[in-house]
């Protein structure tokens, strides 16, 4: 499926994003294997976190999922049965990296698989250090499918992260709740803490000081009930288009401002856009806040900070289109990780934008941007969400419409994303706008 995003006015508005999808998933595995039951509202019905759901139906655990609440029946540490069939994880590279460490240390076998794009991104980085923790696993390749053993003797390890991932890390510490011995991370740069701070209401002994992180096997979690927060990266994009747009204003209700998911709005500041957090409270263990986006002016700027990029690693699409509306030159260094995402980002971006008469310029670790008008014209997405949704906020300023293929898996991350643009003003269609078809 396609669509057609067009130049479009913004009206001041007030609204909600979905549920945040990293919280979703361990929202759903560690209660899964908690003592009791626990309650959840904000839940994101997205494509990703459903396929996270499905898997724990299939290892024996009771859900009930009415919208976006959620009811969750723990089975304990060691509750969780065999899946009679292989455990399909779609396109969430979050639940195949986050299984794989839980299901190393089970007393029965699992095959986790994928769709094709997450059957291409790279498996080894977690492979490696759950092997070292005593995990039996067999990939094709260093990727899905991935044939897991069993093992009850997993130990605790020290591990030294080669790359800055919280995928990777909560892959570990999944492992490390079967562990003898402690279990030690050090991270790069810090990563999304979420796991770190679920396990900590769970009543795990974990602790998190700068980039190392301790854990103890514990004897029990223990269930939660908690509102999960609306989910910072789909914030971004409609932040982005209020930052384009710049006529009209924005207020953003409920959105997790958890300081390692925050990267955006220290980059968008320095670039001069005008924003305010108001009424900061707490959601369990996460922050939350109520974003006030004012029309601002722009300006490109130097990024190459490693512990800002991992703290923005999933707005950097979006990023590269403000930075084509911002005045001047943008250079952004050492995003490397943005190939191994659902589509090699980095390529995938600077395709699209050089197709709408945009001066942006490949490097091997980065890009360089410069104040572009968007012509309008057509985009591959290559089936990654945020590909897709950043090019249609891209249009909002573009000179003509922007068809957009392969537009399938937005609701992977943010279902409703198309009706929300249009309540926001954004004309936005999966049929071709009449104009378009005179020309
Ligand atoms: C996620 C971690 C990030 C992010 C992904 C969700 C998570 O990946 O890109 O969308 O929920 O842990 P990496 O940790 O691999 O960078």
């Amino acid at each position: 499926m396609n669509f057609y995003a067009s130049p479009s006015e913004l009206k001041d508005c007030e609204i909600f994003v979905p549920g945040d999808k990293s919280i979703s998933h361990r929202a759903l595995i560690f209660s899964a294997i908690a003592d009791g039951v626990s309650h959840f509202t904000g839940f994101l019905v997205g494509n990703d976190c459903l396929a996270t759901l499905e898997a724990f139906v299939k290892m024996g655990v009771k859900i009930e999922q009415n919208d976006t609440d959620l009811i969750v029946y723990g089975v304990g540490l060691m509750g969780l049965e065999e899946s009679l069939t292989p455990i399909d994880l779609g396109n969430s590279g979050t639940a195949a990296r986050l299984l794989a460490g839980l299901l190393s240390a089970q007393r029965f076998d699992s095959v986790l698989t994928g769709d094709a794009s997450l059957s291409r991104r790279p498996m080894s980085r977690i492979i490696r250090p759950l092997k070292e923790m005593g995990a039996e696993i067999q990939s094709s390749s260093g990727c899905l499918p991935l044939t897991i053993k069993g093992n009850k003797d997993i130990t605790g390890i020290l591990c030294e992260m080669p790359q800055a991932s919280a995928q990777v890390k909560s892959s570990i510490l999944l492992a490390s709740l079967y562990a003898n011995g402690e279990t030690t991370i050090i991270e790069p740069s810090i990563t999304r803490d979420h796991s770190e701070r679920m396990l900590g209401a769970m009543g795990c002994c974990i602790s998190n000081h700068d980039n190392k992180i301790v854990i103890k096997r514990p004897q029990q979690l223990q269930s939660l009930d908690m509102q999960i927060p609306g989910d910072f990266s789909s914030a971004a994009f409609l932040i982005a288009a209020f930052l384009i747009s710049k006529k009209s204003s924005l207020i953003l209700r409920d959105v997790g401002i958890n300081p390692t998911r925050i990267g955006f709005l220290t980059i968008i500041k320095q670039m001069g856009a005008k924003i305010n957090l108001r009424d900061i409270r707490s959601f369990g263990s996460e922050s939350v806040a109520d974003i006030h986006i004012s029309p601002s002016h722009l300006i490109g700027i130097d990024i190459d900070n490693p512990s800002l990029v991992s703290l923005a690693i999933d707005e950097f699409p979006i990023i590269f289109i403000l930075a084509a509306y911002a005045q001047g030159v943008t250079r952004i260094s050492g995003i490397d990780e943005l190939r191994y995402k659902e589509s090699d980002r980095i390529k995938s971006m600077c395709e699209g934008m050089q197709n709408l008469g945009v001066s942006i310029e490949e490097q091997e670790h980065g890009v360089i941007i410069t104040n572009s008008k968007f012509t309008g014209g057509e985009i591959d997405s290559y089936g990654d969400h945020r590909i897709a949704m950043s090019f249609a906020v891209a249009a909002i300023g573009a000179n003509d419409s922007i068809k957009i293929k392969d537009i399938k898996n937005i609701d992977t991350s943010f279902p409703g994303f198309i009706n929300l643009m249009r309540e926001i003003g954004v004309t936005i269609s999966t049929q071709e706008p009449k104009e378009r078809r005179a020309k």
